[in-house]
């Protein structure tokens, strides 16, 4: 199923990182065809959209997308435009995109993925227009082709799907039950990366941390974390995304006792009002996760916290938003994604007669934002002096004269240094703060 003469594809991607590494696959699967990647879309002879539906806002994104790219077909009458992901993994707007949408050559949901070269070249030959759609996963898609955006860090999901079932949200419908990899799958993908001059790699799931409960050989997440970390001589671990509620001790110990493992957490914690974190079916209350995070604060020196947080959720009073904003003065996370509840159809709370109000939730997402953005600019600015290690990516998107990275607590920071190249693992001394980075110079001899 070569492709003959020289073709280009171009992925677009919406969502979380889970999307981001689906399209890495499907870049693969494009490239063992043959397909050469396209920087834009105006060069590409395959257009792949892969969608998020996890709010309305990524859902009138992508719409308004695809009906862009109608002008591209009408240029090109042979471009093959495909879209698939979480957005349509839901039947009926699969359904609905078909029709409305008549430039679109095939449609296919989040199970059918490795379907694509097939679905590509039906659409070359035949001209006919395709849905590829399943309800459920059968099996974990194992071998497919990755092609990796960055060649520094790595996704690696170690599991798909959701079980928890919060009551606003979408995933757990478009994404299936909980599967986890095999352990041993896992550490041959993670020592292969590390072959190949990887320095980071970060595991992904939507709850990583009921890693293995599936599983018959009794691996839990905190098993597999000390298994990657002591098996792979990678240099830096991560994982997203750590629901609160199986947060165990265990994976503090083996935070603290594997120095590969970095000091970050990204632990959502949806609300700070006990009533909504239960009509949320979030399944913890307000005074476990301030004593989770007391304890990871206590135990790990340095760690960064970062959250998910949701205003107006339905039947949000004032006094339960008030509860949150407690909640966010006292954690004082590192930095915070902010949402306003938006109904998803098929979920519990979307059909609750109680919606708040649209401009009482705009006024709540202010003041949360203001407030969460004042404590994450003090938070950068007392790492003013502070070294941090620093591992370095390449040149700065925003600022192309420097070079960026990250700090082992996922902060963003830009410097200068004659002799560092992308890949390096440097101590830089932190010497200027704002919301969004941290500006620093690499201590002396590492210049
Ligand atoms: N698996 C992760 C997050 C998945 S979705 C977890 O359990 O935390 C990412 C974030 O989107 C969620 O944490 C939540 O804050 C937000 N979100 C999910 N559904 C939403 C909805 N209906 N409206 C607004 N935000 C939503
Ligand atoms: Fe959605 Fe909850 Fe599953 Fe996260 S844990 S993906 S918020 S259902
Ligand atoms: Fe969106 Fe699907 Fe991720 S709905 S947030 S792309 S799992």
């Amino acid at each position: 199923m070569l492709v003959n003469k020289m073709q280009n594809y171009h992925v677009i991607t919406f969502g979380c990182q889970m999307n981001e590494y689906d399209s890495e696959v499907m870049s693969g699967l494009l490239e063992q065809m043959g397909y050469q990647a396209a920087l834009q879309p105006e060069d590409a002879d395959v257009i792949l959209v892969n969608t998020c539906c996890v709010r309305q806002s990524a859902e009138n994104k992508i719409l308004g997308l695809i009906g862009r790219l109608r002008k591209y077909k009408k240029a090109r009458p042979h471009l093959i435009i495909g879209v698939g992901g979480c957005m349509t993994q839901q039947k009926e707007t699969a359904q609905r995109l078909k029709e409305r949408f008549p430039h679109l050559d095939f449609i296919f949901g989040t199970h059918n993925t490795h379907e694509l070269p097939d679905l590509i070249e039906q659409a070359r030959t035949g001209k006919k227009r395709l849905l590829a759609w399943q309800e459920e996963s059968v099996g974990l898609p194992e071998g497919l082709p990755v092609k990796r955006r960055s060649g520094i860090k790595a996704w690696v999901p170690i599991m798909l799907g959701c079980n928890n079932f919060c009551t606003y949200c979408i995933v757990p419908y478009v994404r299936g039950r909980e599967r986890s990899r095999l352990p041993a799958q896992i550490l041959q993908e993670v020592r292969s990366l590390v072959e190949r001059g990887y320095k980071e790699v970060t595991l992904l799931g939507q709850n990583v941390n009921s890693y293995g409960r599936d599983l018959e050989n009794g691996m839990n997440f905190a098993g597999l974390l000390r298994l990657l970390a002591g098996e792979t001589g990678i240099s830096r671990l991560r994982f997203v995304t750590s629901h609160p509620k199986d947060f165990s001790p265990d994976l503090i110990e083996v935070m603290k006792a594997c120095p590969a493992i970095c000091e970050h957490i990204h632990l959502p914690v949806q609300a700070g009002s006990d009533r909504v974190l239960k009509e949320m079916n979030r399944k913890y209350n307000r005074e476990y996760y301030l004593s989770l995070v007391e304890n990871i604060y206590r135990e790990i020196p340095g760690v960064a916290i970062t959250t998910d947080i949701m205003v107006g959720f339905p039947g949000e009073t004032d006094d339960d938003f008030a509860q949150t904003m407690d909640l966010v003065r006292r954690v004082r996370f590192a930095n915070a994604y902010m949402f306003v509840y938006n109904p998803r159809r098929g979920t519990p709370a979307a059909q609750r007669p109680d919606q708040v109000p649209e401009e009482v939730k705009v006024a709540r997402i202010k003041e949360l934002v203001e407030t969460q953005n004042r404590i994450t600019l003090e938070l950068n600015q007392a790492e003013v002096g502070r070294v941090h290690e620093v591992l370095v990516e390449g040149v700065s998107k925003t600022n192309p004269g420097v070079l960026s990275g990250h700090t082992r607590t996922n902060k963003t920071v830009l410097l200068e240094g004659q002799h560092i190249a992308p890949g390096d693992i440097v101590p830089v001394k932190i010497t200027r703060a704002t919301l969004t980075y941290l500006e620093g110079k690499p201590v002396a001899g590492f210049s």
